[in-house]
């Protein structure tokens, strides 16, 4: 078990899995949404916006759009509602784009 899940308290997980978040792997289990995974194994900002505000975990329940991130190479996936599966990338957004993307010119 790694980075911030809490051990015990009578919780059964689902089956161990690894997925890549910024290209370096990273633990998640079966049953977790996408934002859970990656705010357990890394932190809790999953976002910026194109004025460079963070963005995290909001309201959980796709209506807000603060927690998208490039999930399998698709921008602005609501990971709050979005299983994470073995294998599956996960990249930081930047704006519309994955983090350190080159930034689409603002009019
Ligand atoms: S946290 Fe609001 S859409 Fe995911």
């Amino acid at each position: 078990m790694s980075g911030t899940r809490l051990p015990g308290h009578g919780l059964e997980r689902g089956r161990r899995i690894e997925f890549v978040l910024d290209g370096v792997p990273a633990e998640a289990y079966e049953g977790e949404t996408v934002s859970a995974a990656v705010m357990a194994d890394r932190d809790l900002g999953l976002r910026t916006t194109e004025r460079a505000q963070p963005r995290g975990y909001f309201c959980g329940m796709g209506v807000c759009f603060d927690c998208v991130m490039v999930v399998d190479g698709v921008p602005n996936t609501r990971t709050c509602v979005t299983w994470v599966r073995e294998g599956m990338t996960v990249e930081h957004q930047d704006g519309a784009g994955p983090a350190g993307a080159p930034r689409a010119p603002r009019h």
